[in-house]
C-alpha cells in the first residue's frame, strides 16, 4: 500500500511513557498506517525526521479556548507548541449553553455580551463545523455557565426547580457530545453553590461516563477541605474527578503540596482522581480582591476603565492613584491580573506527580496574556524534563498525551499506535524551549518542527499551514 506520508528517521516517543525507539511512521488518510524500523512500501511524501523526536500531538488538558477556536481558527499559540487537541470549558466557564446575557466575571474571560450566542451545545458544535479550526477540541460544560443561564440570582444555592433545569440542560449537552462538567467554586457565580448542588449535577455525568473537573473552592489555607469536598463529590456522584491547576497559594501554604498530593494518592486507592498543572509559579485570571491578599506581586493585564495601567504592578498603580491596593482593585474593575503566589518547590512536586496532566490554562483573549498561553508544553519538555531533570522526556510526553487521552476517554488518540488518528508532532529534544515571558508573552516557542492533525500537516518550519482540519470530539466522533 502507498502511504500518504512517511516520517522516517525519527525517535518515536509513543505517549505511554516507554523509552524512545528509532523508526518510521506512516500516515494513511487521517490515521497512522504502519510503525516500523525502516520504511516498508512507498509513500507519496517522505519527511526526513533527522533523528528528532516524533510524539503524539500534545493534548492541552485545561484551556479557555472555547471562543478562540471560532475567532482565531489558526490557534497559533497552541499549534506552535505542538498541541493538537484542547479541552475547553474549564473552571466552570463554557461558551455554551448560554445566550444573550451580560457575562459576569469570570465569564467575561471569554468575551463580552456579543460573544455569548450559543443556547445549546449543538449550536456551538455547528459553529465549529461551519468553520473548522486547526485544532481538535472537546468541551466541558461549565457549572457557572449553567447557573447564569438558569438562575435569577447567583448569590444563593439553586432552588429545586433551577437545579432541575441545570441538570436537564447538562444532560442535553452530554447527549449532544460534551466531554464532562467543570466547576469554578472559587469564583462569585459559583461560590454560593453548596456541595450538594454540585453532587446533584455531577450525578448526571455518571450515566454518560463523563468526568468532573474543578477549580476548587480554595487553593490557599483551606486547600485540604477543598480537596475533601472534591473527593466527596466524586464519591457521592460516582464519577472521576480532576483537580484543575493544582497548587497551594500564598507563602503560608508553601510546601503544603506534600500534604495535598499524599491525600490525592491515598484517595486514588478507592476512587478515580487526578489533577492538571501548568509549569509556572504565577496564576492568572480576573482581578479579584480575594486573590490579591495572598500574592507576592500582582501584575495587571487589562482593565476596562483604566487600560493605561495594563502591564503594571498593582502596588505601583495604587501609589499612582494614591490609594490602597483594595481601592485600586475596585477602580480597575473589570480587569485581569497575573498573581505571583506559588513556590518553585510546590510547582516541581506537582509537575513530577505521576497523575498530574499538563494543562496550560492560557487566556487567549487577554491583551497581555500569562506566558503559559504560548509556552507551557515546550517549557515542560525543555526546561523541566531536559534542563532540570525532573522527569524523563518520555514521562513528560506521557503527561501531555496518553495519560490525558485516557483521563478524558478519548478514543484512538494520545498514542502512536497503528490505526490511531495521525495527530503527531516532530520536535528537537535538544532545543525545544519556551520563549514567552511575563514581559513579552506572545513569543512562539523554539524547537517544534512539524505538526500533523488528523493526518494533515498543520504546522511546518515555524509556520501554520492554514490547513484547518480540527474536529470537535464528541461521543459520535471518537470521544
Ligand atoms: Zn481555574
Ligand atoms: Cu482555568
Amino acid at each position: 500500500m502507498v502511504a500518504d506520508t512517511a516520517i522516517v528517521n525519527v525517535k518515536i516517543v509513543d505517549g505511554s511513557g516507554a523509552a524512545p525507539t528509532p523508526g518510521c511512521v506512516t500516515i494513511v488518510k487521517d490515521r497512522i498506517g504502519t510503525i516500523s524500523k525502516d520504511l516498508r512500501g512507498s509513500a507519496q511524501e517522505i519527511v526526513d525526521g533527522r533523528g528528532k523526536v516524533l510524539a503524539p500531538g500534545f493534548i492541552d488538558a485545561h484551556t479557555h479556548d472555547d471562543r478562540a477556536l471560532l475567532a482565531h481558527p489558526d490557534m497559533t499559540a497552541k499549534l506552535s507548541q505542538g498541541v493538537t487537541t484542547v479541552v475547553t470549558g474549564n473552571c466552570g466557564i463554557s461558551l455554551a449553553p448560554l445566550e444573550e446575557k451580560e457575562p459576569v466575571p469570570p465569564l467575561n474571560l471569554l468575551g463580552d455580551r456579543a460573544c455569548w450566542r450559543y443556547p445549546d451545545f449543538d449550536s456551538y458544535a455547528e459553529a465549529l463545523d461551519r468553520r473548522p479550526p486547526a485544532l481538535n477540541s472537546l468541551m466541558l460544560i461549565g457549572h457557572s455557565t449553567l447557573r447564569v443561564s438558569s438562575m435569577t440570582e447567583l448569590d444563593r444555592p439553586a432552588s429545586k426547580s433551577e437545579l432541575d433545569r441545570m441538570c436537564a440542560s447538562l444532560d442535553q449537552c452530554l447527549v449532544s457530545g460534551a466531554a464532562g462538567m467543570s466547576t469554578g467554586l472559587a469564583y462569585p457565580p459559583a461560590w454560593n453553590a453548596p456541595t450538594e448542588e454540585v453532587v446533584e449535577l455531577a450525578s448526571v455525568l455518571k450515566d454518560h461516563r463523563k468526568l468532573h473537573t474543578t477549580h476548587m473552592r480554595d487553593e490557599e489555607d483551606d486547600i485540604i477541605s477543598s480537596i475533601e469536598e472534591t473527593l466527596r463529590i466524586g464519591r457521592e456522584a460516582d464519577v472521576p474527578v480532576l483537580i484543575s491547576h493544582h497548587k497551594t497559594c500564598g507563602r503560608e501554604n508553601w510546601g503544603r503540596t506534600r500534604e495535598t498530593l499524599s491525600l490525592i494518592a491515598d484517595a486514588r486507592r478507592s476512587q478515580s482522581v487526578c489533577c492538571d498543572v501548568y509549569p509556572y509559579t504565577a496564576s492568572s485570571t480576573v482581578l479579584l480582591r480575594e486573590f490579591v491578599t495572598r500574592s507576592e506581586r500582582v501584575m495587571i493585564t487589562w482593565s476596562t476603565p483604566l487600560p493605561e495601567f495594563a502591564k503594571m504592578d498593582l502596588s505601583d498603580i495604587a501609589k499612582e492613584l494614591k490609594c490602597d491596593l483594595y481601592e485600586a482593585v475596585d477602580r480597575l474593575q473589570p480587569a485581569g491580573a497575573i498573581y505571583f503566589q506559588i513556590a518553585d518547590e510546590d510547582l516541581e512536586r506537582v509537575l513530577a506527580y505521576p497523575d498530574a496532566l499538563i494543562g496550560s490554562d492560557g487566556l487567549p483573549h487577554d491583551p497581555h496574556p500569562h506566558p503559559r498561553l504560548w509556552g507551557t508544553f515546550p517549557r515542560v519538555l525543555g526546561h523541566y524534563a531536559r534542563d532540570c531533570n525532573l522527569f524523563t522526556l518520555q514521562e513528560g510526553v506521557r503527561k501531555m498525551t496518553g495519560a490525558t487521552a485516557e483521563t478524558f476517554g478519548m478514543r484512538d488518540r494520545g498514542f502512536i499506535r497503528e490505526g490511531m488518528f495521525a495527530d503527531l508532532v516532530l520536535f528537537d529534544p535538544e532545543t525545544i524551549i519556551d520563549r514567552a515571558t511575563y514581559e513579552e508573552p506572545d513569543q512562539p516557542s523554539a524547537g517544534v518542527d512539524t505538526v500533523w492533525i488528523n493526518g494533515s500537516c498543520a504546522f511546518d518550519k515555524g509556520r501554520c499551514t492554514e490547513n484547518y482540519k480540527g474536529r470537535l470530539l464528541t461521543a459520535f466522533n471518537n470521544l
